[in-house]
């Protein structure tokens, strides 16, 4: 468990891609600062867990694919009907597999581009119409340090994370009306399953740990701690913008 708070009591939040890695941790970092939880992910491999720790009155847990808008109005109907509201979005769920320009075949880089950049446009449009009915909200949106610069291997993903950059401009610009602020978290190198996976392959876009300026990756509660001020009242005149996670990378 994170550190015990009220930071987000009364708030009602849909996080994707919650079955391990950083949408676990944001998942358990909003229920330890009081928040309840819709979470959802393709498998549901964390749910019974999070079910017996925090009670099935704090968090649901609920198969789904952020690639399909029926999955999205399923979620937020769900926090509706059992938690009264939704308050805020984390759109977590992303892949990234290692792919180069010349040889990324092109439903290799759609399926990217649908998990990643789709599934964060039909999550940030589920959740408008709850939130404006609660007066307000807030939606992160999980982008990356390669939504800052450039990476080469991870072709695909760039792109795919540039875009939720501009999406999160481009939506706090139209959402500020309704009281809704729109932000994203620009990680680095964090040490989850997805990185796992890719640092098994020697890849011009990690370098190892022990190279970076922390010399270490993050770890997902470090992330977990940006969303939980992103998506408090705390960031309250913060919209439109991102927070970068990344150890001084970007810096460099
Ligand atoms: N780990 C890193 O170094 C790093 C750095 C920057 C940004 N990020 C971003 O953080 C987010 C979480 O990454 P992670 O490292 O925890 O990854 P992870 O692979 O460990 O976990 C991702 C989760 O998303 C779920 N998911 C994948 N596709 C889905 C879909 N279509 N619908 C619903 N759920 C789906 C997976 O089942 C998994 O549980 C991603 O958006 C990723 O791009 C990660």
């Amino acid at each position: 468990m994170t550190s015990q708070g009220t930071r987000l009591a009364g708030k009602v939040a849909v996080i994707s891609g919650a079955s391990r890695g950083m949408g676990l941790s944001h998942t358990r970092a909003f229920l330890d600062q009081g928040a309840r939880v819709v979470a959802f992910d393709l498998n549901e491999d964390a749910g019974q867990t999070l079910a017996e720790e925090y009670g099935v009155d704090r968090v649901v847990f609920l198969r789904g694919d952020v690639r399909t808008a029926a999955d999205w109005s399923h979620a937020v109907q769900t926090g509706v009907e059992r938690f009264g509201a939704i308050n805020v979005l984390v759109n977590n769920a992303g892949v990234s597999p290692l792919q180069r320009l010349e040889s990324v075949t092109e439903a290799d880089y759609r399926r990217v581009i649908d998990i990643n950049q789709v599934g964060t446009f039909l999550g940030m449009r589920a959740v408008i119409p709850a939130m404006r009915e609660s007066g307000g909200g807030s939606i992160v949106n999980i982008a990356s340090s390669a939504a800052l610069v450039g990476f080469a291997d991870i072709f695909s993903y760039v792109a795919s994370k540039w875009a939720v950059r501009g999406m999160t401009k481009a939506a706090a610009l139209e959402l500020v009306e309704y009281g809704i602020r729109v932000n994203a978290v620009c990680p680095g190198d964090t040490d989850t399953p997805m990185i796992r996976e890719n640092a098994k392959t020697p890849s011009a876009s990690m370098p190892p740990a022990e190279d970076l300026p922390f010399g270490r990756w993050a770890r997902p509660e470090e992330v977990s701690a940006a969303a939980v001020f992103l998506a408090s009242d705390e960031s309250s005149y913060m919209s439109g913008t991102e927070v970068v996670v990344d150890g001084a990378f970007t810096a460099q």
